[in-house]
């Protein structure tokens, strides 16, 4: 019967009763990734690499696609150690028919793609009035058009696969945003990065919307300081910022790779099933204030 819009009590009696979902659906179980295929972009070092080892021990086999010649030397832990498969592809992001290659080379290897995370970002620390067209340019292609179309490609390969015994339809994306979306960051030139990381939160929140009706929930984490070799060079150039990312976030540390695996694993997971156009903010309390600390 087509919906006049009111309420009826045909619309009370079709609700789906069933309330023992919760008993049945345990933890373990709702938190797994066994026999998904998860792509990360980015994934060669630093925060993507990381996540690969948190899909990996919930049971996500793993494509992990860079622009770097090799994967850091903890991916071949992950080969051997993990009990799932893992693949480098070489990609540059910016380039569309090399990341399309690389998507279409995953599903020729792994099947399918269950999940996707994009983690390659670059972080330049300019002042405004110094940034060029070029290098503001290439900061977009990685950081926004690079997670774009990433996640469409990621996206027309889940809408392809059907549902089995052992996998659901669609899928879950997860990008990486950043708190500098939320607030300029302390001591950093970050015009280009900031607004970027401000357009990822803008797309994660309409395409949690529009993929929704495909099954495929689309989400984001921002993280604070994070000890990686991208934060690790930026205080090599300028040492007073090292002294910044201790002391300013409440927790007074930075945090590392570990703080993120568990917030990667539930926005990949059924556990976070009615989850959707969400940030996450993982800053050590930074977004809420700056610490109490003398
Ligand atoms: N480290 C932090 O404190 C922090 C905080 C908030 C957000 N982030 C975000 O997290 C993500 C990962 O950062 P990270 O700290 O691990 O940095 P990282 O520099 O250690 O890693 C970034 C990865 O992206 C890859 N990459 C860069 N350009 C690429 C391209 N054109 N094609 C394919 N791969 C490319 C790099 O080779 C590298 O492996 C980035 O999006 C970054 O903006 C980092």
């Amino acid at each position: 019967m087509e919906s006049t819009g009111k309420p009826n009590l045909s619309d009370a009696q079709n609700l789906d009763r069933s309330n023992d979902l919760y008993i049945k659906r345990t933890i373990h179980e709702l938190f797994s990734l066994k026999g998904r295929v998860t792509v990360i972009t980015g994934g060669a070092r630093g925060i993507g690499l990381a996540l690969a080892f948190a899909v990996a021990e919930a049971g996500s086999d793993v494509a992990i696609l860079d622009i770097l010649d090799e994967p850091h030397e903890h991916f071949a832990l992950l080969q051997r150690g993990y009990g799932v498969k893992a693949k480098f592809y070489k990609t540059d992001i910016t380039k569309y028919d090399v990341l399309k290659a690389s998507f279409e080379a995953v599903v020729k290897d792994f099947g399918r793609i269950d999940g996707l995370i994009t983690a390659a970002g670059i972080c330049p620390d300019q002042p405004f009035l110094e940034r060029s067209l070029e290098a503001v340019q290439r900061t977009f292609s990685i950081n926004v058009f690079g997670s774009y179309f990433a996640a469409q490609l990621a996206a027309e390969q889940m809408v392809k696969q059907q549902a089995d015994d052992n996998h659901a339809q669609g899928g879950s994306i997860l990008m990486i945003a950043s708190i500098t979306a939320y607030q300029a960051s302390k001591m950093q030139y970050l015009s280009d990065y900031c607004s970027s990381k401000g357009a990822i939160l803008s797309l994660v929140r309409e395409l949690g919307v529009e993929l929704a009706e495909k099954r495929i929930r689309v989400n984001s984490i921002s993280p604070g300081y994070m000890m990686t070799d991208m934060t690790l060079s930026i205080s090599d150039t300028r040492p007073a910022l090292a002294q910044v990312f201790v002391t300013e976030p409440p927790m007074r540390r930075m945090g590392d790779r570990s703080d993120l695996k568990g917030a990667a694993v539930y926005l990949l997971s059924d556990a976070s099933g009615y989850v959707t156009g969400e940030d996450l903010l993982i800053t050590g309390g930074m977004h809420a204030g700056r610490t109490h600390l003398k």
